[in-house]
């Protein structure tokens, strides 16, 4: 289906004073895109970055942009991210009352669209909405923040994702993001996910490229015993 497992270095954990020259760095270790965290303060304790700063990033590089919209009332946002050069927008289940208008209104602006859970949200949330989304992001710590500790329960959400795929002949690509390391890679790619964000493994190293490299290594070895 998707035999290729993508790292998708997470800009949170990057120096946002030199943020044109960290995203070289991991594209020259060969992604194909960055994973940009959009938090508003409410929906996550926490504030980051928004709209101008993806429309900077649509300028500055070619590489896919994944946006995780870690926000209340998504759907103000979608036209605006779109608009922006965004090319997947994921949505929190938990963000709002109407997931599939938004989810809907993400396809209508022509990106990619992706549902997201919390660690606390069960898979069986999603239930009716998988057919029609792109992504499907499990979040494997509490968003807000970068550096957290990994939560092992989400790797049972993952199996059960690949599973409902192969059973329903559903699409989506399966997306984990928190505290992802080259400890938990192989695990996580056994198990079925094919996004990997990984943030703090990769920008709080001397070097980024050897960094993504390593994960990408380990990914590849998984993705060969998996098959
Ligand atoms: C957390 C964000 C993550 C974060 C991951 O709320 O959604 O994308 O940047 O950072 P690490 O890889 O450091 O856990
Ligand atoms: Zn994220």
């Amino acid at each position: 289906m998707h035999p290729q497992v993508d790292i998708a270095p997470s800009i949170l954990a990057a120096n946002f004073a030199r943020l044109g020259d960290d995203i070289q760095a991991v594209e020259r270790a060969g992604v194909r895109m960055i994973h940009v965290d959009v938090m508003d303060g409410h929906f996550v304790p926490n504030i980051s970055i928004g709209v101008p700063v993806v429309a900077s990033l649509r300028k500055a590089t070619r590489l896919l942009l994944d946006v995780h919209l870690m926000i209340e009332n998504p759907e103000r946002y979608v036209e605006p991210f779109a608009k922006a050069g965004a090319d997947t927008l994921l949505i929190h289940q938990e963000a709002t009352a109407h997931l599939d208008r938004v989810v809907t209104s993400v396809r209508e602006h022509g990106c990619r669209a992706g549902v997201a859970i919390n660690p606390a949200t069960p898979v069986s949330t999603l239930e009716d909405i998988l057919y029609k989304v792109d992504q499907v992001l499990v979040m494997s710590v509490n968003p807000g923040f970068g550096g957290q500790e990994f939560l092992l329960r989400s790797i049972e959400k993952i199996r059960h994702l690949h599973h409902l795929r192969t059973r329903e002949g559903y699409s989506y690509r399966i997306e984990v993001d928190g505290g992802v390391s080259p400890e938990n890679t192989a695990e996580l790619v056994r198990a079925g996910a094919e996004i990997l964000v990984a943030g703090t493994t990769v920008f709080h190293t001397p070097n980024p490229a050897e960094a993504v490299q390593r994960l990408q290594q380990i990914a590849m070895e998984a993705m060969v015993q998996k098959v």
